[in-house]
């Protein structure tokens, strides 16, 4: 089990004027089980229980995940407590992730915090898993104000947003096709490489040359994105030169990796440059599992300096799936009075 307790941020005053109150989060909508404490929009912890289940099958297996989120929920809300030094009796809401996910993930999580808010006797609060992504941009200081834009990058999905504000979101632009997590894990598995291979390419791309072998990029219009033409193009680069050389891969990874990641983040950058364009925005961020990637945290920081740019990009801990992104999602929703009703449940899909 993974720990990430936010202490430079315990003795701050809320970015939102110390309005609030003490939100019990849950986020368990793929393969993390993770709940945390924020306080008038302080986080105090975020537990994160890695599911390593999957590993040895080059994926998540949804009826594993449920299982194992069963088997986590109540000591990973018993540790974001504990660590948080706050009992079930202060928690003003509990919120939970409602959509988008595995279904059955998502349900563990759902009904968990419905039934300890029934049994509280408090307000429920469901929460949208990208937004939250975004809003993961509020969780420390220096904040970005509002309009900003912000380019979402996880694991099933890829969007452009302009948020107007905590509770009002757009999206602008979207995948046609794989998100660039996916397109990340998909080649890693190409390349032999273990579930997930994203952080495994960022690794290897480090040690290599990003400019010895390139892959085409695609034309799509307006704001949005395609990935798998890069993957196809990556299948057939490997079946050519592993044809006349078996140890291509083993011989040339990281030059492929910086090579492969070094296009990926020129589609992302390219839409975000003309997304700001297009809005004047200039108030930028990113979010989601990928932008944990040090290559597209670098090139994303240069490109800010070069358009002048406010850039904001989450801690680690809060690019990947967390609950502390839910709880500062939920503390915006707990101000503006946006509570669920005990009727709500998970939804696999959702509208933004
Ligand atoms: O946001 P996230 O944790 O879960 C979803 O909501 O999907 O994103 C997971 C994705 C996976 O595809 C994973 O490979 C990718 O984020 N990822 C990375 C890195 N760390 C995580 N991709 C590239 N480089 C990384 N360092
Ligand atoms: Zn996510």
């Amino acid at each position: 089990m993974q720990e990430q307790i936010n202490k430079k941020n315990s003795n701050l005053s809320s970015p939102t004027g110390g309005q609030g109150a003490t939100i019990l989060a849950i986020e368990s909508s793929c393969d993390e089980t993770s709940a945390s404490i924020c306080r008038n929009g302080v986080i105090l912890s975020n537990i994160i229980a890695n599911q390593k289940v999957h590993e040895k099958y080059g994926g998540v297996v949804p009826e594993l995940a449920s299982r194992a989120h069963i088997q986590n929920i109540i000591p990973v809300v018993d540790m974001a407590l504990q660590k948080a030094g706050c009992v079930l009796g202060e928690v003003d809401a509990v919120a939970f992730t409602q959509s988008p996910g595995l279904i059955g993930s998502l349900l563990v999580g759902c009904q968990f915090a419905k039934s300890l808010a029934l049994a509280l006797n408090k307000p429920l609060i469901a929460v949208h898993h990208m937004r939250a992504h975004v809003l993961a941009n509020l969780i420390d200081r220096p904040t970005p104000q509002f309009p900003f834009l912000c380019l979402t990058v996880s694991g099933g999905h890829t969007q452009i947003v302009l948020a107007k504000s905590p509770v009002d979101m757009e999206v602008l632009g979207t995948t046609l096709d794989d998100a660039a997590g996916e397109a990340f894990d998909k080649s890693a598995k190409l390349l032999g490489l273990p579930y997930p291979g994203g952080p495994l390419i960022d690794k290897y791309a480090q040690e290599g040359s990003p400019d010895r072998f390139s892959f085409p990029e695609p034309n799509i219009e307006e704001l949005n994105f395609s990935f798998s033409g890069v993957k196809t193009s990556i299948l057939y680069f490997l079946q050519k030169h592993t044809k006349e050389n078996q140890n291509f891969i083993h011989e040339n990874l990281p030059d492929i990796c910086a090579g492969f990641q070094k296009t990926i983040i020129s589609i992302l950058l390219n839409k975000l440059k003309k997304a700001a364009l297009q809005t004047n925005i200039t108030q930028i961020c990113i979010a989601g599992g990928v932008s944990a990637n040090s290559g597209l945290r670098k090139s994303f920081k240069e490109m800010g300096v070069k358009l002048n740019w406010q850039t904001f990009i989450p801690a680690y801990e809060y690019c990947t799936d967390n609950a502390a992104m839910i709880a500062i999602t939920a503390h915006y929703k707990y101000i503006n009075k946006q509570f669920s009703d005990f009727s709500v449940t998970a939804s696999a899909r959702a509208t933004f």
